[in-house]
């Protein structure tokens, strides 16, 4: 009944912002077209680690909701010859955020100990010495401790201006003034009943309120890494905190303002700035980070450019003419990349239904498995011949598009 095609392009809504799988080595037309308009460009490149990352990709109801079973695919390289390879890329992505950036923008370079020297000074070239803000350290408890040498526990975030002009509104992150330890201070209550605590200068008092907020230095250490249940894990190596992303582009972005990641990941940074209502559009080389992030997104105003896989899988679908109904049984199991003990209804991990314009697929609707709605819409009332093209996503990760 349907026909598996090939389709580069899906639209939700109006789709301002944008999705799309590439390289930085390679700038695609779509991202050049917004250079000079974005007020905030997070980078999150490889870190030069030389390790291979998988993913673990849990699959069905079940899995999405437990977290068991699931399916383990590689993520991505971060595996180069030499540094000379490593520092074209980063030189590639400087450069870029560089020209996308307003002149009211900033750019975030989020590093570890590996390269951040080479790129501070490499930022420094590009931007100017004088368009440095910040080294913000944050630091984290996971991960193993050496014995060799002090752990290393902290990642390493360089933050740019483009020009002087550039928006920092810092009461836009407060932190709870409990939360700051001032164990050097004494304390006390004023007549009102408020505590703070208090140090006494030469014969003044400085009082620090306990409900007054503080706002953040460049050393943080109240964010922790993901902890393996932690529910906004998608499984994806190395994906970052919702809570330092925001805690990153609240204090340089106004709502509606554009924010783009190159090497978007999950899409942590994206998913971020549709949180605090930023237009955004993300880059990644590795169509499997395309599709987690897509999950992630509201499907909303977005435009995702993804090359379809070209696996063959057949879509199982029927319309029963007795209850009204388009029922979607899932894919079937005849692609290698399945997992084995796979249903087909469990290798379905999203599906949109819309039409196909000039080989652009447009989304009506979109049904996706989340940690938070892990069941799957598997049946919907719908008119004889409503549904006339289907995209889908598999428990792999794969994206592929089917019309009738
Ligand atoms: C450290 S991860 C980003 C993690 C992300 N911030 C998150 O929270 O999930 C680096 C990403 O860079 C991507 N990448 C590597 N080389 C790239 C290139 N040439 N162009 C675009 N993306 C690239 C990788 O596929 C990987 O997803």
């Amino acid at each position: 009944m349907f026909e598996q095609i090939q389709i580069q392009k899906e639209i939700f809504g109006e789709g301002e912002n944008l999705l799309r799988c590439g390289s930085a080595m390679a700038m695609p037309k779509d991202i050049r077209a917004l250079y000079g308009k974005a007020q905030c460009v997070y980078l999150d490149p490889p870190f030069m680690t030389g390790e291979k990352y998988m993913r673990r990709r849990p699959y069905g109801e079940k899995g999405w909701r437990t977290g068991t079973p699931s399916c383990r695919y590689p993520a991505y390289n971060d595996q180069f010859t030499e540094e000379k390879e490593y520092l074209r890329l980063l030189r590639r992505l400087v450069g870029a955020a560089k020209n996308l950036l307003s002149e009211t923008g900033v750019f975030y370079l989020h590093l570890d100990w590996r390269m951040s020297a080479q790129a501070r000074i490499m930022c420094d070239k590009v931007f100017g010495k004088d368009r440095f803000l910040n080294e913000i350290i944050w630091g984290y408890e996971s991960g193993g401790r050496s014995k060799r040498h002090f752990s290393r526990k902290h990642d390493v975030i360089l933050l740019y201006a483009k020009s002087q002009k550039y928006l920092f509104d810092l009461t836009k992150v407060p932190l709870p003034r409990g939360e700051v330890r001032r164990n050097h201070m004494a304390r006390g209550m004023d007549e009102t009943g408020r505590a703070y605590s208090y140090i006494t200068s030469n014969g003044k008092e400085y009082r620090y309120y306990d409900d007054e907020p503080v706002y953040p230095g460049d050393v943080w250490t109240d964010i922790g890494f993901l902890q393996q249940r932690d529910p906004e894990r998608t499984g994806y190596a190395t994906q970052k905190p919702l809570k330092l992303l925001e805690r990153l582009l609240l204090p340089v972005t106004r709502p509606g303002d554009l924010v783009v990641d190159l090497c978007c990941g999950s899409g942590t940074a994206l998913e971020a700035a549709q949180r605090i209502g930023c237009r955004f559009a993300g880059m990644d080389v590795n169509p499997e980070a395309i599709a987690i992030t897509l999950a992630r997104l509201k499907p909303e105003n977005l435009t995702v450019i993804c090359p379809c896989g070209k696996e063959k899988a057949e879509l199982l679908a029927e319309e029963d003419p007795e209850s009204g109904r388009f029922l979607m049984k899932g894919l079937a199991e005849e692609n290698a990349g399945f997992p084995a003990k796979a249903t087909p209804a469990d290798n379905l991990e999203s599906w949109d239904f819309g039409r196909i314009e000039n080989g652009v697929f447009r989304a009506e609707k979109s049904f996706r498995r989340s940690f938070r709605y892990p069941e799957l819409t598997m049946s919907l009332r719908a008119e004889p011949g409503k549904i006339r093209a289907i995209m889908t996503t598999d428990a792999a990760g794969i994206r592929r598009a089917y019309k009738r």
